[in-house]
């Protein structure tokens, strides 16, 4: 069976939306129930794909997982296989995050190399080097990273980068490390906030999450804990976008508007409407947006993960705006698809110059991640016809109730499953 989603243009979304927790928190925050043994509960989950599938990565070394709506509850047993290459490991990328727990907790981990979006090349250098100088040994071999080490101590460690991936994994590994380590240059994501509360909530002593320099005095154990998964800002973040581009007006709730400061602000460049409140915000689209240029960097820079929302509303502003991607090289095929729905646009090395059309025309297309998707149905939102969005499994990755959501706010989108012979 195959699926694509038929998204007829012309929709102006309005009304309110109700956002989960985030993907990118969720997952790690189940990989550090490893940690501890017991039975951790975490609330808000997303229901998305990567969910059960990381349930499958951890189930594969021993835990039991029972998910249950928005609540999933790990039993972690006292005896962990040391070994994740199980198939569902190559199906999503924070399936690696299992590495730093099973490092801390075993002292030793065999973990099959992560899958995922194809949004350029992802490599594990920082995870190791982090690992090595905590005093493991790693290597990749037979299509694993495998670790060892005869006992974790602290260090100081400077990552190239602010690598999310990499600073969990460090964290994760050196909670039960012996002494301080210090991880300088780290990620200050929200879902890296999230993961240090969830931990801390474990017993981990854990000092200055959210800033780039991240103390960890290693304790000998850690319990489990009940947990809230953080809103996911990219998500909602999408909607805003959505209501900018269809010059809507859309109400956005169960996300912390300051982890969108830059983004909100970018909207109110392009002429939107912006107010927010405790836990969410509105956006409301008057006129036809203006351009607006848009630099990817890590937080609180403008997320990588949407910037094809920046390129689909670039697409259809009244202007030329400019699209720095300075985190994942590959973003950019998202381009070449925007042009099949009449975007005018043209990429150079790290940029974009995207110049604004009045209107977009309707075509095939397809998605190429979980972002690449959503910015594609958003677009054909506004544009002329019906635009048929191919491989959609990538947006269930990542959008709970996607179709269900833009319909309700009064988007016309049909999902289509057809049967091979059908084609
Ligand atoms: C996470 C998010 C992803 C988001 C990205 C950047 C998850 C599951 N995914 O991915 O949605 O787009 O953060 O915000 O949370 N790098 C190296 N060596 C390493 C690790 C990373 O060179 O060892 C490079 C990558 O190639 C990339 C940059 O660092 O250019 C950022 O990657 P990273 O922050 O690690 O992203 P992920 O954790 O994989």
């Amino acid at each position: 069976m195959s699926e694509h989603f038929d998204v007829y243009g012309g929709a102006r979304l309005e009304g309110e939306v109700e956002v989960v927790g985030a993907k990118n928190s969720v997952l790690k925050l189940m990989a550090a129930a490893l940690l501890a043994e017991g039975t951790t509960t975490i609330t808000n989950c997303p229901e998305i794909l990567d969910v059960p599938l990381m349930a499958d990565v951890l189930r594969s070394v021993g835990c039991e997982v029972d998910l249950q709506g928005d609540t999933v509850r790990i039993t972690t047993p006292a005896e962990l296989s040391y070994r994740a290459d199980t198939p569902a490991m190559g199906k999503l990328r924070a399936s690696v995050c299992v590495l730093g727990p099973l490092v801390g907790r075993l002292k030793r981990a065999v973990v099959a190399l992560p899958g995922g979006d194809a949004i350029g090349s992802r490599p594990l250098d920082m995870h190791q080097n982090g690992l090595r100088k905590l005093g493991a040994t790693t290597e990749i071999a037979h299509g694993c990273v495998v670790a060892e080490a005869e006992g974790l101590h602290g260090a100081q460690i400077w990552l190239d980068f602010p690598s999310v991936g990499a600073t969990e994994n460090i964290l994760m590994a050196a909670v039960l490390a012996k002494g301080t380590t210090v991880i300088d240059n780290a990620a200050r994501e929200p879902e890296i906030v999230d993961l240090c509360r969830m931990l801390q909530q474990m017993g981990a002593q854990i000092e200055g999450a959210g800033t780039s320099t991240l103390t960890v005095h290693g304790v000998d154990e850690l319990r489990p804990t009940t947990h809230r998964v953080v809103g996911d800002r990219i998500v909602g973040a999408t909607w805003g976008f959505a209501a900018a581009i269809t010059r809507g007006d859309v109400t956005v709730r169960g996300v912390d508007p300051h982890h969108l400061d830059l983004v909100l602000e970018k909207l109110r460049l392009a002429g939107a409407d912006v107010t927010t409140f405790d836990n969410g915000f509105r956006v409301v689209q008057p006129d036809r947006p203006k351009a607006v240029d848009f630099v990817t960097l890590p937080y609180p820079g403008f997320a990588t993960d949407l910037q094809p929302f920046a390129v689909a509303l670039s697409a259809i502003s009244e202007g030329t705006a400019m699209i720095t991607e300075n985190v994942y090289e590959a973003r950019f095929r998202f381009i070449d698809e925007m042009k099949r729905l009449g975007a005018d646009a043209r990429t150079d090395g790290h940029h974009a110059v995207v110049r604004g059309v009045e209107r977009l025309s309707s075509a095939p297309v397809w998605a190429s991640d979980i972002r690449a998707g959503a910015g594609l149905v958003l677009a054909g939102l506004v544009a002329d016809g019906v635009t048929e969005v191919w491989d959609v499994f990538h947006i269930d990755r990542g959008y709970p109730h996607f179709v269900e959501n833009l319909n309700r706010l009064g988007a016309r989108v049909e999902r289509i499953t057809t049967s091979p012979d059908r084609g």
